[in-house]
Parts: C-alpha cells; structure tokens; sequence
C-alpha cells in the first residue's frame, strides 16, 4: 500500500488546476461573540495551502464546523474561518455561501491560479455524514466537481467515513497533505517501537471515550497516568466514594477489572480539588482521593497526584498525553493540567500532545507549544489511530 503525497501531486504540476483541499477547521468558537477562540487548525494547513498558491493552484478548501445537523445552521457558518485564513495567507479567501450550490459553484469559477476558495460547512448538507451510501456518493460528487486533484489534510477528520474524506477520494486523484503526512509519522513513532520508559498521560471526562485506547495502549506503555473527569470512575473501582464527582456508575466495574489487569502501571489520583459546585467562584478545598466530602464534587487533580505524576514522568522517554486533567478552563482548576503539561516539557522524551482539547489547554494555558515533540490536530483520530483501528480517510488515500 502506498500513500501519494502533496509533492508527488506538486510535481506533476498544478499550476491553473482546480485542487480540492479537505481540512478540518473545526476550530472553538466564543459561544457568545463568536470569535475563533483558538486558531491552532488553521494554521496547521498552511503548509499545505501556502505550497499549492506558491505552485499556482486554484485551491478550493472545504471543511466542517461543529454538529450542525446536515441543513445551514448560521452559528456554526464557517465565514469566521475564511477570514482568519486569509489574515494567515496573506491573501482574501474567497467565501462561498453554501457547499455545493450556486454560490459555490460561481465562486471556484471565479478563481484565478494561486486563489483560495473556502465552501460553507459541509456538515450544512445532509450527503457529508449520511450511513447511505448512495446519499453520502450523491454529494461525493458534487464535492469533485470542484476538482481535478484532491488534497487530504483533515487529520482531525480521518476517522469519519464521511463524504469529503471518504468518497471524495474515490472520484479524484488523491494525496495526502503535509499535515496528514507529519501526523501518521509521529503517530506511528508510537505505535511501533517507542523509545522506553513509554509513559501516557490520559484525562477529559469519559472512561466510556478512552476505554478501547487504555485497552490497547496497556501491553505497550511502562506508565499510564490517569486524571481528569474520568479519574473518579477509577477510585470509585478502588473502593473509594467520590461524592457528586463525574461517575460513570456502568463503567465501575471495567475499572476493577482494567486494575487488576494493569501490573500496576495504571497510576491514579492521591488527592484531589473538591469543590461546592461546578462553578468558576465555588468553594473548594484540596482532600485525599479516599476522602472526598459526600457533597462536593472533584473538579481537578491535587498538588501531590501532580508531583507524583512529574516524577513518573522525569525519565520517560516517549510521552502521549491526552485529555485535561481538570477544569483548566476555570483558573482554580487549572493546576492540574498546568502542572502536568509542564512536567511534559521538561522531560528530555519525545512528547505528543493528542487531540483538540488538549491541544487548546497547552495554548489556552500560555505554554510555548514549541517546547513539546507534536502537538496533534486530532483528538478521536489520534485516539483512534493508536488503538490500531482502520482510519477511513487514511485508507481511501492509499493505493
Ligand atoms: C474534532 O474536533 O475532533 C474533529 O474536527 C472531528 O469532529 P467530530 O468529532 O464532530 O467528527
Ligand atoms: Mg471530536
């Protein structure tokens, strides 16, 4: 199996040809203003669109936007989007108004070489994430109308068999973007014959979310540390009460199990941030993981659970860390995951952040995102990636 990269495709000369860019610029956005809150994904493609307008492309980019569910949604318009890109390109980004439509289709048109086209959210269209085959195919095809090449660089979408990343590159020359290629590199570093001690640091709120990653990942890591929402689930399963803390009473049981299949790598809690309520100002206090109080609520990690992480990771040489470890974006639950993000970059490890949230906490939190190996654009892809899964949008690329 061989992947074509964005340089075979640049040899092969691109200049006045129509390419079909899919990214993910699923970027936050401020509930109320409405303002990208972080840019991160869209500055991971410009490697990519900046090598096809230097080349003399039309570049016509398509991406989604949160959940809408397959009709226009105005909150969740890409239009933002298309203005951010352009600051960062350094050149207008041509808005279309829908998809596939006729704004769409006048505005890739209108495209002179080295231009950059952005299509309204393709989650607006009903055909993008459909189970039917032959509806998903229908808007596959409109979608390669726009193309006589298309580029993958939607590394944060590679696990969706959707339209745009799935049957698109059925129906047009296809290549992988260099954001693509740079993150199947780094990942793979991790799947294959990391570099020991191998030390993951896993958080966010659902055991559910992470099960199959923890499953696949204990053979192979020296370490696993585990925080966050999900972190009561486990000390529930130690036998410990966890007062109104995020529980997913169903997953108890998987815990108890998970432990006592883990030869003690799987490192949890010792104290915790427990508070009076789920609020910026509640009233919180740091307590033992074995005795948070039967009405408050564990909102972060402790000072000595962060020490005692930091040590486990000092030596480390290969670390992946996904999810926060509390409710970083509350400055009272912030240490945690501060601690912790700042024990990553001061080991000597290759260190990959995975995924979306964590990747905004390291930039939410002001750290230098240069002092850490790979930061991911994926969250369930590189999840889903280390547990060995299929990715649909990688496998459509391969040949
Ligand atoms: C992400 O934010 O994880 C990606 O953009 C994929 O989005 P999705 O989970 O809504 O498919
Ligand atoms: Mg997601």
């Amino acid at each position: 199996m061989t992947i074509r990269t964005l340089d075979d495709l640049l040899a092969e000369g691109v200049s006045g040809r129509r390419v079909l860019v899919r990214a993910d610029l699923n970027v936050p956005l401020d509930k109320q203003t409405g303002a990208i809150t972080d840019d991160g994904r869209i500055r991971a493609v410009l490697p990519t669109l900046g090598a096809l307008v230097q080349a003399g492309a039309k570049v016509v980019v398509c991406s989604h936007l949160g959940r809408p569910k397959g009709a226009p949604d105005p909150q969740y318009s890409l239009r933002p989007v298309a203005g951010r890109l352009g600051e960062l390109l350094g050149a207008p980004v041509h808005f279309a108004e829908d998809t596939v439509g006729d704004s769409a289709r006048s505005t890739v048109e209108a495209l002179a070489d080295g231009q950059v086209a952005l299509l309204e959210n393709l989650r607006f269209n009903k055909g993008e994430t459909s189970k039917d085959d032959a509806e998903r195919g229908a808007f596959a095809d409109q979608l390669a109308g726009f193309g006589e090449a298309y580029v993958d660089d939607a590394f944060g979408a590679v696990h969706r068999k959707h339209a745009s990343v799935y049957d698109v590159p059925a129906r047009l020359p296809h290549v992988a973007g260099r954001l693509v290629l740079r993150e199947v590199e780094v990942l793979g570093r991790l799947t294959g014959e990391p570099e020991r001690p191998y030390v993951v640091v896993l958080g966010g709120s659902k055991v559910s979310d992470k099960l199959a990653v923890i499953e696949a990942l204990l053979p192979k890591v020296d370490r696993l540390l585990i925080g966050g929402g999900m972190c009561f689930t486990f000390l529930k399963a130690q036998g410990h009460e966890v007062g109104t803390s995020l529980l997913e009473e169903e997953m108890v049981e998987t815990c108890r199990n998970l432990l006592e299949r883990s030869e003690g790598k799987i490192m949890l809690p010792v104290d915790v941030v427990a508070a009076d309520a789920f609020a910026p100002d509640a009233a919180h206090d740091t307590v033992r993981a074995d005795g948070i109080p039967s009405h408050r609520l564990g909102l972060d990690i402790g000072p000595e659970t962060v020490a005692g992480f930091a040590a486990a990771l000092s030596g480390a040489k290969t670390v992946f860390w996904n999810g926060p470890m509390g409710v970083f974006e509350m400055p009272a639950f912030a240490n945690g995951t501060r601690g912790v993000a700042e024990a990553i970059t001061k080991t000597d490890a290759f260190t990959v952040v995975g995924g979306g949230d964590s990747a905004a906490a390291v930039r939410a939190l002001g750290l230098d995102e240069s002092s850490f190996g790979h930061i991911s654009t994926g969250g369930g892809a590189s999840l889903e990636y280390l547990e060995g899964k299929t990715l649909p949008g990688i496998a459509a690329l391969e040949d």
